[in-house]
C-alpha cells in the first residue's frame, strides 16, 4: 500500500541541499521534467518526506533542515525557498567524518553517540537513512550503517565508503531483512556514467583501448575534502570505468584533481580516451563536461529513494542489485547503463526480486 517515504539524512551538505530543494521544487511546480522516473510503482517525488537529519558541523546542528541546507560552507545553488520542515539537525558520531586538516579551525564540531542516532531514527519513524558523509569517512559511515540496522531502516550509502560492497555488511542487512544500496552515487549525467557509456561503446564496436584519463575539478566542500582524502573516490570511479571493458588491459588515470573555489557548486570534468580501431588505426576521443554536481546527485537520489521504498514494501533483504547497478559507481554487481536500466524496469514490474 502506498504511503509516504520517510527519509533521514546523515551529512547535511550540498547533496542534501539539492535533494531537499529538489523535492520542494517538484512539489511546488508539479513538474515532472528532468527526472528518469515520473512515478515508481505509484510513488512520486512528492511522497518523499524528510523526518530527521544529522551533522557534526556546529553551524548546522540545532537549525531546521530547511535553514541548515543554506548554511555555509554549503554552496549548492539555490533554486527555491524551502518551507520550514520541523526537522532539527541533530549531532551524530564524528569519528573520521571530517578530514583532520579541516577539524577545529575550519569546521567547528559537535558530536553525539550512535545510540542517540538510533533513538532519533526510531522516534522519527524513518524508512530510509541516506549516508552523505565526506569521502574517507569509513568508520563514521559504518556507525550510521549500524544505527540503520539497529533502528530497522533501509540504508543508502551515497558515498565511497565500502558498505554495500562489503560481504560483512551485506550479510548483516540480509539477516535483518533490510534493503541496502551503494556504494557512491553515480550521478544523473556525471563524468562516470558518460565515461562508462563511451567505454562500453568502444568495447561493443570491437576497439582496443590503449588508455584513458578523467580529471575533475570543482568548487564544493566535497572537492576541498578530496584534496586530503581521495583514495576511495579514485577507487570507485576507476572500477566503474574499467568494468565496462572486460578482458582488456589498459592504462587508467581517473581522479579528482583539485578544489577550485571560484567554480562554486560547479564541477568540470575532462575525459580522454586513446584506442585502436580497424587494423590498429588510432582513434582519440576528448570530452568536457560541466555540471552542478550536487544537483546531478539529487537527480538520481529521488529515484533511489522511491526504488528503495518499493524494496521495503516487498521485504527485500540485503543488496538491491538492479538499483545499485543503475544508480551507484561501485555496486555489488556492475552493468552498463542500458542493461542496468532494464534490470530496474524488471525490478519495478516485479520480474526481478532484487
Ligand atoms: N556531489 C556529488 O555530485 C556527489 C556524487 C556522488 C557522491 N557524492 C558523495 O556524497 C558525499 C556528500 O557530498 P556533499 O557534496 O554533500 O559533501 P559536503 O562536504 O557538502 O557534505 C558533507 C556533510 O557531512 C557532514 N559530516 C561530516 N562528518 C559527519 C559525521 N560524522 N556525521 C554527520 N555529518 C557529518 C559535514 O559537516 C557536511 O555537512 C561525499 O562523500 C561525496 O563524495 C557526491
Amino acid at each position: 500500500m502506498k504511503s509516504n517515504i520517510r527519509v533521514s539524512i546523515a551529512g547535511v551538505g550540498n547533496c542534501a541541499s539539492a535533494l531537499v530543494q529538489g523535492v520542494q521544487y517538484y512539489k511546488a511546480t508539479g513538474d515532472a521534467t528532468g527526472v528518469a522516473f515520473k512515478e515508481v510503482n505509484g510513488y512520486t517525488i512528492d511522497d518523499i518526506k524528510f523526518v530527521a537529519a544529522f551533522d557534526v558541523d556546529a553551524r548546522k546542528v540545532g537549525k531546521d533542515l530547511s535553514e541548515a541546507i543554506f548554511t555555509p560552507p554549503n554552496n549548492a545553488i539555490k533554486v527555491i525557498d524551502v518551507d520550514r520542515l520541523n526537522v532539527v539537525v541533530k549531532p551524530g558520531p564524528l569519528l573520521d567524518g571530517i578530514a583532520p586538516e579541516l577539524v577545529g579551525k575550519h569546521i567547528p564540531v559537535v558530536e553525539a553517540k550512535v545510540d542517540d542516532v538510533v533513538r532519533e531514527l526510531e522516534s522519527a519513524n524513518t524508512d530510509i537513512l541516506i549516508n552523505y558523509l565526506p569521502t574517507g569517512a569509513q568508520r563514521a559511515s559504518e556507525a550510521y550503517a549500524e544505527a540503520a540496522l539497529r533502528a530497522g531502516v533501509g540504508f543508502v550509502n551515497a558515498m565511497p565508503a565500502q558498505i554495500a560492497t562489503s560481504e560483512q555488511w551485506q550479510a548483516m542487512f540480509t539477516k535483518a531483512g533490510l534493503p541496502l544500496l551503494g556504494d557512491d552515487v553515480q550521478n544523473q549525467l556525471g563524468a562516470t556514467v558518460l565515461h562508462k557509456t563511451i567505454m562500453h561503446l568502444l568495447s561493443l564496436r570491437g576497439l582496443k583501448v590503449i588508455g584513458t584519463y578523467q580529471l575533475n575539478v570543482g568548487g564544493t566542500p566535497d572537492f576541498l575534502n578530496l584534496n586530503y582524502r581521495k583514495g576511495q573516490k579514485e577507487k570507485t570511479k576507476t572500477t566503474a570505468i574499467k568494468r565496462m571493458v572486460e578482458g582488456q588491459e589498459f592504462d587508467t588515470y581517473i581522479t579528482p584533481v583539485a578544489h577550485v573555489g571560484f567554480l562554486g557548486g560547479r564541477k568540470r570534468a575532462h575525459m580522454f580516451i586513446e584506442a585502436q580501431g580497424f587494423a590498429g588505426v588510432p582513434v582519440r576521443i576528448e570530452v568536457s563536461l560541466e555540471v552542478h554536481d550536487p544537483w546531478n546527485n539529487a537527480g538520481i537520489m529521488v529515484d533511489v529513494l522511491r526504488l528503495m521504498k518499493v524494496a521495503l514494501d516487498r521485504g527485500v533483504a540485503g543488496p538491491v542489485y538492479s538499483v545499485a547497478a543503475w544508480a551507484f559507481k561501485n555496486p555489488p554487481i556492475h552493468a552498463p547503463p542500458d542493461e542496468a536500466y532494464q534490470w530496474v524496469i524488471e525490478f519495478i514490474n516485479g520480474k526481478r526480486s532484487n
